[in-house]
């Protein structure tokens, strides 16, 4: 069953279209991530399926139920970390999760237990008592994650969670998302990096320019846009370029010339490898990103 469904939604500023008729289906339990260039429309979109900004038209449902209808409800069963920290900057590190824990009605005992042990996981118990504004960047976002758990939700939406951590804690993060996954919790993880996505991602939506452009598994995009393997080739003259080129094409290489770079896709030929003096490079969900993303510096 879809724990969270889109039908064609579409988020508008004035005449800009940010998120331009967007429909997807995230499973109960699977980790999907959210994937595209900067101003592709992730954090628009997200910012609707949370109810944090209204639709402008389109239909989500969340836990089958109509959003719009049943925001209140709905939103004590999300867990939601920002892209952007709107923690409140007059409380203590514990005062924030304290009243966090007040809006969905946690009692105090509980939610003193439940702040503590988050503060722990996240390694925050030293900073309980801080100002905001006494945290390191990695620790406020610490902090927002930390938050985003605090009412045990069954829908995790966590915007670039990993943007400013340290390796540990992106590592303790890793950890952390994994061990909710098994215990059934759906998680849909907008990032940029990469190997984030292909580490925990069951499925990966690629949004550019406000429209999903793929959704599939990290292994069935990489085979089917880029191959297992590719070739990087930096040609050292203009008719070295043009020799390579006349090569792949007769061979009927798929391939792409990314500034001075000659990318070759789908390769398999060792005979063509070694006359070209090349060696393959395993792919990554990376290079599927650059192919569908294409042009995006340009808008
Ligand atoms: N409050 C707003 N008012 C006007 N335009 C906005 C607003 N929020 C976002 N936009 C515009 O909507 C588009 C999508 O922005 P959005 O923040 O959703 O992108 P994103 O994919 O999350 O990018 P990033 O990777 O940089 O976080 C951009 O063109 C942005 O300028
Ligand atoms: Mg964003």
């Amino acid at each position: 069953m879809a724990v969270i469904k889109t039908e064609n939604v579409i988020k508008k500023f004035r005449d800009l279209v940010a998120v331009d008729g967007v429909s997807m289906e995230i499973e109960d339990g699977e980790c999907f991530g959210l994937l595209g260039p900067n101003g592709a429309g992730k954090t628009s979109l997200i910012r609707m399926i949370t109810a944090i900004s209204p639709i402008s038209s389109g239909e989500v449902w969340v836990a089958g139920k109509d959003l719009k209808k049943n925001s209140r409800e709905l939103k004590s069963l999300l867990g939601v970390v920002p892209q952007i920290d709107n923690l409140d900057p007059d409380l203590t590190v514990l005062q924030n999760l304290l009243t966090f824990a007040r809006y969905f009605e946690i009692p105090r005992k509980e939610a003193e237990r439940r702040s503590m042990e988050a503060l722990r996981t996240f390694q925050l118990t030293e900073k309980r008592n801080s100002k905001i504004k006494e945290l390191s960047g990695g620790m406020k976002r610490r902090l927002l994650i930390a938050r985003g758990l605090i009412n045990q939700p069954k829908i995790l939406i966590l915007d670039e969670p990993t943007v400013g951590l340290d390796p540990q804690t992106r590592h303790l993060l890793w950890q952390k998302l994994k061990e909710l996954k098994s215990q059934g919790i759906t998680q849909l993880l907008c990032t940029q990096n990469m190997e984030e996505a292909a580490l925990l991602c069951d499925r990966v939506a690629i949004m550019h320019l406000g429209k999903i452009v793929v959704v599939d598994t990290p292994l069935n995009l990489i085979s089917q846009y880029v191959g297992e393997k590719l070739w990087e080739i930096e040609p050292a003259s203009p008719q070295e370029r043009a020799e390579i080129i006349r090569e792949l094409e007769s061979h009927h290489i798929e391939h792409e010339e990314v500034g001075a770079m000659i990318k070759a896709f789908h390769v398999d030929s060792d005979d063509l490898a070694r006359k070209l003096l090349v060696r393959p490079r395993q792919a990554t969900l990376e290079d599927v990103f650059f192919r569908l993303t294409k042009g995006s510096l340009v808008e």
